[in-house]
This record gives structure tokens, sequence and C-alpha cells, in this order.
């Protein structure tokens, strides 16, 4: 879909990982490899297939390696996963990753809460791992969470945030995700942090991440992308959170979010009714409803019948009209 100002949008799809790992049943092997095939196809830039975390930390995707391997992998589509360490880069290459995306938390109670290491630990595993990829010349992506604040800290000060992307970019990381991992961003700080902060990188690849915990994740999008921000992470039905934040809830919903973007005129690349009927598949397998609103409500131009009674309501309409016309 070619929209008329001409401006793309990058989508990438995290269900299959922030959505997943927030799971209480176990997805089965089968059913992930069928969903991530399925959603190949739908126009994303990206898909987060999986994490390599520990299995002890994150059971849902203890599978990480195997559907890596049985995923039909279609030409043009980054296949990325979650990692948070040198052990999680060594299985993320061996599975022959198209990118890393390494993860740590601007907030300190949260790094600790969520990787059981301070940031500075985590920054000495992060930069062990981007040593790994340029070797294996594979680029890499850092996901910052808390960014927008934290769930046990309150508000993070915009020079943490700052200091830690000066750090990633000394170290040459291809790009930045900007992550509100309990829906705690709001739109007008959204704009002003990522007018900030791409003012100050021009050159890296920036995406948004936002969590719909509040009901600000689509106002938040709009946000971003005025600000400049042309990538989105978004979860299909808007499944996901991080277990280790308390009060996490979903992304935000990747039908709403497309669906209100190509609205606008973006183009985002995506299949708008694919990823309705993927989402309904989606609902099924998580055996749960879901919160995303376009997957129940439809595209806004989606034309219902009228009333089973219309024509007698018209024939009634019309007969008054007479008797005003002929009292
Ligand atoms: N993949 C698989 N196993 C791993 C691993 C990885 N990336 N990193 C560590 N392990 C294993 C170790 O081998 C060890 O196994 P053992 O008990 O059989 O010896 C065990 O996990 C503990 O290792 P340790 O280094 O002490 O890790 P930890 O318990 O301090 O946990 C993390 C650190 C980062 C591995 C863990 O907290 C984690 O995976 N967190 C991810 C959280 C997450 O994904 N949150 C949501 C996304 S934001
Ligand atoms: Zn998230």
């Amino acid at each position: 879909m070619k929209a008329g100002n001409g401006k793309r949008l990058l989508i990438n799809e995290v269900a299959t990982r922030d959505g997943f790992q927030m799971e209480s049943r176990f997805i089965p092997t089968d059913d992930k490899v069928a969903l991530i095939d399925r959603l190949s196809g739908l126009g994303y830039a990206r898909i987060e297939v999986t994490s390599f975390t520990s299995a002890k930390a994150i059971p849902a995707l203890r599978d990480g390696e195997e559907v890596m391997q049985r995923i039909a992998r279609r030409p043009g589509v980054v296949y990325t996963a979650l990692v948070p360490n040198v052990r999680g880069a060594e299985r993320a290459l061996e599975s022959r990753i198209d990118e890393f995306n390494i993860v740590m938390s601007v907030s300190e109670t949260h790094n600790l809460a969520n990787l059981r290491m301070t940031r500075e630990q985590s920054f000495a595993q992060l930069t062990g791992v981007i040593a790994l990829a340029k070797q294996a010349g594979v680029p890499v992506n850092v996901s910052l969470s808390c960014v927008f604040g934290c769930p046990m800290e309150g508000e993070v000060p915009l020079a943490a945030v700052r200091g830690w992307i000066e750090r990633f970019a000394a170290l040459e990381v291809q790009g930045v995700t900007l992550c509100d991992t309990t829906g705690m961003a709001y739109p007008t700080q959204v704009q002003a942090l990522c007018e900030g902060v791409i003012a100050g990188h021009r050159r890296m690849d920036w995406t948004a991440h936002f969590h719909n915990t509040r009901g600000m994740g689509l106002a938040n999008t709009v946000a971003a992308v005025e600000a400049g921000i042309r990538r989105l992470d978004m979860s299909l039905g808007g499944i996901g959170g991080c277990p280790y934040a308390p009060g996490a809830t979903g992304n935000v919903a990747t039908e709403d979010v497309v669906h209100m973007l190509q609205c606008m005129g973006w183009d985002t690349g995506m299949d708008l009714d694919g990823l309705i009927a993927a989402a309904a598949e989606l609902e099924v397998l998580v055996q749960h409803g879901l919160s995303s609103q376009v997957s129940r409500a439809g595209h806004r131009l989606m034309r219902h019948a009228p009333p089973a009674d219309f024509n007698d309501i018209v024939a009634r309409a019309q007969a008054r009209g007479q008797k005003e016309l002929h009292p």
C-alpha cells in the first residue's frame, strides 16, 4: 500500500517474544513455527522470533533454537531474538540469527529484577556480545527497558537514558529501541525524548516500543512518529509484558497500530486483513481473549448490514413524510 506522502514505516512484530514470554500456557513449538511462518508473509520488516534467555527465567521460550531452526525465513524479513548475555549470544549465533536484540534496563532496580545483574554487569556482558557480533558480522540493536519510567523507581532521569545511549553509540550499535516496559510513557514526554535522542544521533536506527498498560499506547505511537521515529515494535493481539516488571501488561496491538497509521496515510507495508485473520488464530493459541480492538471491530470502513426490519423503517418514514406533506 503506497501512501500519498511516500513515508514508510518499518513494523516489527514482537508477539512471539514479548507476547509468549508472558503467557501462562506453554505455546507448543509447532504452533510457534506455524504462526511465525504465517506472519512472515504479512509485510513485517522484522520479527522477534524468541529470546535466548535462561529457561529458568523465561520457560515459555525454552525452545528458541528449535523455533529458529524450523521457521521458513522469508527474504527481506529480519529475524531477530532478544539476548541478555554472552551465553545467549552464543546460542543466537548457532541459530544463525539475522540480528542481536540485546537488552538491558536504564533502571538499576528493574535491571536487577529482570536480568539479575547491575546495569554495569549487564553492560560488561553486552560489550562482550557486541564484540562477538562484530566478529560474526551480525548487526546489533539494543533494547533499553524503562526509558519512560520504572514501575519500582518511578521517573528515570533523562540524563541516565542519554548516558546509556551514549555508551552504546560509542560501541557502534546499529540501532536503539526505546522501551516503555510498563506503559508509563505519555505523548508529550515521548515527543520530547524522541526528538532529543534522534537529534543527538541521526544515523542511529531508532525504534519505539510501547505497552498499552494505561491506554496511552496509540497516542504515544503518534507522538513518536511525529518526532521522527520510523521503526515500531508491536504485538499481534496486544499480548505481551515483562514477567519481572510489576504491573506489566500487553504491547500496543499490531492490528490497532497498523490500522491507525494506514488511516493516517502512512505506508506500513502491512496486510491488515491478514493481521486480523492471524489475530483470530492467535486467540485460539493463547486460549484467552485479546485486548486488541480492530481484530474485533474490523476496519473503520467495514460495512455492516442495516437492521433486519430496515425496509419497514424506510416505508414508515416515507409514509410519515407523505402525511407531513399532505396533512
Ligand atoms: N541461555 C540459556 N541459559 C543461560 C543463559 C542464556 N542466555 N544465561 C545463563 N544461563 C544458565 C546458566 O548456564 C546457568 O545454568 P545452570 O543453573 O544449569 O548452571 C543458569 O542459567 C544461571 O546462570 P547465571 O549466569 O547465574 O544467570 P542468572 O540466574 O543470574 O540469570 C539471566 C541471568 C540474564 C540469564 C536471566 O536473568 C535471564 O535470562 N533473564 C531474562 C529475563 C527476560 O527475558 N525478561 C523479559 C524480557 S525484558
Ligand atoms: Zn515489551
